[in-house]
């Protein structure tokens, strides 16, 4: 465990629950390591900042040397106030409006197209720009379906059979393709997999079709261990084998290309953790329930993808063990973070810690019930360093009052 019981519980005399806690330094561990694991020369990380968007985190991502995966105008104005500058960003465009692409356009971010409407419009107003392309690697894999990009049913990227088509867009407005990238999947279990969807990018492209061609983006997908004892996937490897790829690649190709990857689970989800309080126990017949001071708004993934996240009873972990529910506090009968869930028994008022929970927990959560997001902070070099601050009740109700 990287951050220890007693940081914890230090936390917990300084803020209430619900409170998330990030780890920084295996954020930077994270993101050292991936340039160990993948020893490619013109190797460069883009931070997909969907996974965990806190100017703190952003921050410290920057400072390491990271770029920035953004998915929407909003992303990009965070990333440029945490200081990434504008050829630090890649804007992947997904089913944008044309407003939103007027106004990314005028931010002078590079526009990561996947659908070749969207390549027509963008090329009709931008002649002579460059632009990435989005492909569909023709994979299916991520662990679970919501989160699984490739294949004949995914509504991102361009088939790789419309290559030409491509060509002939940019033909027509002079726009220069400097980079080609796929996304497969998230928590893809196998490195087979997503060496399959590499390979069958790196097959459609020839300096010929690409003259300009600088960089070609694999997306994100590196899996986290969220079950205590699940085997970690082996990136060492993968990342020797992928670099011989990418070099022999490029031999053939006829000029050495930079090689993007986009984590956001890998660099951020491990280092995170909410904190909850047990607030009401319930005896059901043959089910005991716990009710928590979170919910899913707070949290969605178990109830939306029937994610596991591995939970601990902090304040009783030698209780004797027994099987619970762990409910939320949302009035929804799928708000729910584990069901037959064995832990040391839990009594009204113990803390829960809630594991795995730095890669979309905060940035996909809600207000849904009325209910402030929790305040995070992040344990920088042992210090504790509140770096958001949630609303009170009150406060959020007047917020509320104040947009309307
Ligand atoms: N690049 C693109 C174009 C993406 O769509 C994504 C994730 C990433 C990179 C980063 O993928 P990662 O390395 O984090 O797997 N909310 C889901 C995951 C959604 C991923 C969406 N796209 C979850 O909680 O599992």
């Amino acid at each position: 465990m990287v951050i220890s019981d007693l940081q914890l519980k230090q936390c917990l005399k300084e803020f209430a629950t619900p409170l998330y806690i990030y780890d920084a330094n295996l954020i930077k561990k994270r993101y050292q390591q991936l340039y160990k694991w993948i020893p490619y020369k013109k190797l460069q990380i883009y931070y997909a900042m969907k996974a965990n968007y806190n100017l703190h985190i952003l921050r410290l991502l920057e400072k390491e040397g990271s770029c920035i995966d953004a998915v929407s105008p909003g992303d990009i104005y965070l990333a440029l106030k945490a200081g990434f500058s504008k050829i630090r960003i890649l804007f992947t465009a997904n089913k944008i409006s044309d407003e939103e692409m007027h106004e990314v356009a005028k931010l002078d971010v590079l526009f990561n197209i996947g659908s070749l409407s969207r390549l027509e419009k963008f090329g009709k107003a931008y002649p002579g720009r460059e632009v990435c392309i989005r492909f569909n690697p023709d994979v299916i894999a991520g662990e679970h379906e919501f989160i699984r990009t490739g294949g004949e049913a995914s509504k991102f990227g361009i088939f790789l059979e419309k290559v030409d088509l491509v060509l002939e867009i940019a033909e027509k407005y002079k726009l220069k393709i400097v980079g080609i990238h796929e996304h497969t999947g998230s928590g893809i279990p196998e490195i087979v997999q997503m060496q399959k969807g590499m390979r069958n990018i790196l097959g459609i492209i020839t300096i010929e079709r690409f003259p300009y061609l600088r960089f070609v983006d694999f997306g994100g997908g590196f899996k986290v261990p969220y079950h205590l004892d699940e085997k970690k996937v082996d990136y060492s490897k993968f990342g020797e084998e992928v670099t011989e790829l990418f070099t022999g690649f490029c031999k053939l190709f006829g000029r050495d290309l930079e090689m993007y990857f986009e984590p956001g689970k890998l660099l951020v989800a491990e280092s995170g953790k909410l904190l909850v309080t047990a607030t009401t126990l319930k005896e059901n017949p043959g089910k005991k329930i716990v009710g928590v001071n979170s919910g899913f708004s707070q949290l969605i993934r178990p109830m939306f993808y029937q994610a596991y996240h591995h939970l601990r009873n902090l304040s009783n972990p030698n209780g004797k063990l027994k099987i619970y529910d762990i409910v939320g506090n949302i009035c929804e009968s799928g708000d729910c973070f584990a069901v037959d869930r064995e832990l040391p028994e839990i009594r009204e008022g113990d803390i829960l810690a809630i594991k795995t929970a730095g890669a979309y927990c905060y940035s996909m959560g809600s207000v849904y019930n009325m209910r402030p997001m929790p305040s995070e902070v992040m344990i920088v070099d042992g210090k504790i360093r509140l770096i958001r601050r949630g609303l009170s009740n009150e406060e959020l109700a007047k917020k509320i009052v104040n947009e309307c």
